[in-house]
């Protein structure tokens, strides 16, 4: 890695598996198998494991985004596959997901045809700035665009969501869920609340944390109707899809991945936001066009 690499070329290394590469993918799969994003908070909190918890957050917005058998869907960021291949079970709607590190597509296509999904859930590799104009698809390709824990890698988010409006077709919908950052408890002032989150953008590669409002406005910028905004973990910490148990294994983590100890000081990072309240995570939906 290189100081003149752009930062999208660093999030692609940062999960890419081959030489060079800071393979974090790896560390992710082994650490929590191919489903990376957060769950449900109710549902965690009633005891449901963080897989079962990721589905039912991913069942909630696929229904607010009202996915239907044969539906068309592009899921932008889809890592290593999981997420995509259950929501295409939960709808039948057909899913295109989207990378710029061609090892996690490979992942994918791998897990897709495993579930017997291929001839519906496909996994593309794109370039690394692809994402600011999805210019592979003519206009009103989707019935859906969905996103999980993915635009918070780019360096500008405004571009994704203008091109996700263009791909969508009238009345189509936007849902997804982010990181974010927040002020908390006695973190109030952007220098106390940056103190916590520059160290967690360093490590695991993101450009910058938004704001839940921040994330809807730039979503109404882009032409959408924002129909909900929420923080999933409002008024409390989040340590969602982060038992305490699982807490030492990350922190031990060694291989196969990530070189060095950066994949541990990034969890430190995290945690430590997480901790002082500063980080959570949301979710959206809205509709290109009016809300029915
Ligand atoms: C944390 S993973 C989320 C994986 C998946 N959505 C899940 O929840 O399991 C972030 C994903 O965003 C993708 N991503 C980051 N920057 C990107 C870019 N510039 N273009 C396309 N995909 C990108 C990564 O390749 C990765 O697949």
């Amino acid at each position: 890695m290189t100081d003149t690499m752009s930062h999208e070329a660093r999030v692609r290394n940062f999960y890419h598996d081959g030489p060079g590469g800071e393979a974090a993918g790896q560390a992710y799969s082994a650490l929590m198998g191919d489903v990376w994003h957060h769950g449900d908070n109710a549902a965690e909190k009633a005891g449901k494991s963080p897989l079962e918890a990721a589905m039912i957050l991913e069942q909630r917005l696929t229904n607010l985004a009202g996915i239907k058998p044969g539906d068309r869907v592009l899921d932008f960021g889809s890592g290593p596959g999981g997420a995509t291949c259950a929501m295409a079970i939960m709808t039948g709607a057909v899913f295109v997901g989207l990378s710029n590190t061609e090892t996690l597509s490979q992942r994918a296509r791998a897990l897709a045809e495993q579930r017997d999904l291929a001839d519906r859930v496909s996994f593309l590799t794109v370039g690394d700035t692809d994402y600011r104009t999805l210019t592979a698809w003519p206009d009103h390709s989707f019935d859906a665009v969905t996103f999980f824990e993915s635009v918070c890698h780019l360096s500008d988010k405004e571009a994704f969501f203008r091109a996700a409006h263009r791909v969508l077709r009238p009345g189509g919908r936007l849902v997804g869920l982010d990181w974010l950052q927040r002020p908390f408890g006695e973190h109030q002032s952007p220098e106390q609340i940056e103190a916590f989150i520059g160290a967690v953008c360093e490590h695991i590669r993101l450009a910058d944390l938004g704001t839940l409002d921040g994330y809807a406005a730039m979503m109404r910028e882009a032409g959408f109707t924002v129909t909900h905004a929420v923080d999933e973990f409002a008024g409390e910490p989040c340590w969602g899809s982060t038992p305490p148990e699982d807490r030492e294994k990350w922190l031990t983590y060694t291989s196969p991945g990530p070189a060095g100890d950066l994949f541990v000081q990034g969890k430190r990072a995290l945690d430590a936001a997480r901790g002082a309240g500063v980080f959570t995570v949301g979710w959206w939906a809205a509709a290109k066009g009016p809300a029915e």
